[in-house]
C-alpha cells in the first residue's frame, strides 16, 4: 500500500492542534485555541501548558474521526519539535513518543518555522505550489523572517527581526488604542476605512534585510500621547486613520525589505505564512503585483498555526525515511 497516513500535532504555542494527512492531502486539520491568554493580554506559558494537557486527547481523537481513520492504519506520527515554549512543546512530543511506541510506528520531528514555509505543499484545489527557489516571507505573533528556501530541507534565513515580531507590532499598537488582544485583525478591520496616508509613522532605519519593529510601536505611543493631550478624544475620532497609517507602515517596511531581498536573490517567487499574512493590506498589495513577483498565499487555515503543516513537513520527511528515535529532545530556540 503506497498510502501515507500521517498524524500530526501540533503545541508549540497557545493552539493545541492535530490534524491527519493522506499523503500530502488534508483529511482533517483540528484546532483547540486557548482564549483563556486573551484577558491577559498575552499568552501565559504556564496556562498553554495546562490547557494543552486539557486538548491534546480530545483534538487528536477528533482528528482521527474527522479523517474516518483509525489509529492502526497510520504509517507514522509527527510532533512539533521547536521552536517554542517548552512547556508547550513537551506536551505534543510525549504524547507524540508514547503513541509511536505504542503503535510501533515512526516518530518524525518537525521544525515549526520549516512547517509554515512547507504548509505551501499541502495539496489544495485552487492553491498553487511553489517551484524552487522561491523566497518565504514568514509572519506571525512569534516570527518575521525572510527565508530562502531552495529545496524542503535546504532553506537559509535571509532576514529576521531584531526585536518585535510583525504581529507583536500589530498588537501592542492596537493595545496602545486601547483595543483588546489580539488587536491585530481589529486593526486590519478599522484600517479598511480609513486614509493610510493621514499620518506619518518614521520607518525603522535597519541594515540589510533584517526588520524592528519596536521603535514604530515607541513612534506610535508618542504620538497618541501627544495628540490626546490636544483632543482627549483623538483616538475615537481618528481611529480608522490611525489604524490605515499604521497598517501602511508596516506594510512598507516588509516590502522593502522584501524588494531588496528579490534584489539580492535574484528570486522572484514570494510564498508568505503565519498569522499575520491574514491581514487583507498586506494581501492586497501582493496580489496587486505592483512589483512583478509571483505571489504564493496559502488557504487562511494553514497560515495561523495549525497541525497539517506539521503534517505535510511529515509526509516529506517519511518519504525519505527521516525519523527519530524516542531519545530525541523538544527545543524552545531552534534554526534550520
Ligand atoms: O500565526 P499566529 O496565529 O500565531 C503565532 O503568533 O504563531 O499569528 C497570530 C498573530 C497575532 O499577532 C495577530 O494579531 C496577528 O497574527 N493577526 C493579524 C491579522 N490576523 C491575525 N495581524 C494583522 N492583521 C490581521 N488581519
Ligand atoms: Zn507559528
Amino acid at each position: 500500500n503506497s498510502e501515507v497516513f500521517i498524524l500530526a500535532i501540533e503545541s508549540s504555542c497557545d493552539d493545541t492542534a492535530a490534524a491527519v494527512l493522506q499523503n500530502d492531502k488534508v483529511l482533517s486539520n483540528v484546532v483547540a485555541n486557548q482564549l483563556i491568554h486573551n484577558q491577559y493580554g498575552g499568552v501565559v506559558p504556564e496556562l498553554a501548558s495546562r490547557a494543552h494537557q486539557q486538548n491534546i486527547v480530545p483534538v487528536i481523537d477528533a482528528a482521527l474521526r474527522k479523517a474516518n481513520i483509525t489509529k492502526e492504519q497510520l504509517s507514522a506520527i509527527a510532533f512539533t519539535q521547536g521552536p517554542g515554549l517548552m512547556g508547550s512543546l513537551l506536551v505534543g512530543s510525549s504524547f507524540a513518543k508514547s503513541l509511536s511506541l505504542a503503535l510501533n510506528i515512526p516518530l518524525i520531528a518537525v521544525n515549526h518555522m520549516q512547517a509554515h514555509i512547507l504548509a505551501h505543499f499541502i495539496d489544495e484545489e485552487g492553491f498553487d505550489k511553489p517551484t524552487f527557489p522561491f523566497l518565504a516571507l514568514t509572519i506571525s505573533g512569534g516570527h518575521t523572517q525572510i527565508v530562502k528556501v531552495n529545496h524542503f530541507f535546504d532553506m537559509e534565513i535571509i532576514g529576521e527581526t531584531t526585536d518585535d515580531a510583525v504581529g507583536e507590532a500589530f498588537d501592542k499598537s492596537a493595545k496602545i488604542l486601547g483595543l483588546p488582544y489580539p488587536g491585530g485583525p481589529l486593526v486590519d478591520k478599522y484600517a479598511k476605512l480609513g486614509n493610510p496616508k493621514a499620518f506619518v509613522f518614521t520607518k525603522p532605519k535597519v541594515p540589510g534585510l533584517d526588520f524592528s519593529f519596536s521603535g514604530l510601536k515607541t513612534a506610535i505611543l508618542y504620538f497618541i500621547q501627544k495628540k490626546k493631550l490636544e483632543n482627549p478624544n483623538f483616538i475615537e475620532e481618528n481611529l480608522n486613520d490611525i489604524c490605515a497609517s499604521i497598517q501602511h507602515t508596516i506594510i512598507e517596511i516588509l516590502m522593502d525589505k522584501l524588494k531588496m531581498a528579490v534584489k539580492e536573490t535574484g528570486i522572484n517567487q514570494i510564498a508568505i505564512g503565519g498569522g499575520v499574512s491574514a491581514n487583507s493590506g498586506i494581501r492586497n498589495t501582493l496580489t496587486e503585483n505592483k512589483y512583478g513577483w509571483k505571489t504564493y498565499i496559502p488557504k487562511f487555515e494553514y497560515t495561523t498555526d495549525n497541525a497539517a503543516m506539521i503534517g505535510i513537513v511529515g509526509y516529506q520527511k517519511f518519504l525519505s525515511q527521516n525519523f527519530e528515535t524516542s531519545s530525541v529532545v523538544s527545543k524552545a530556540r531552534i534554526q534550520f
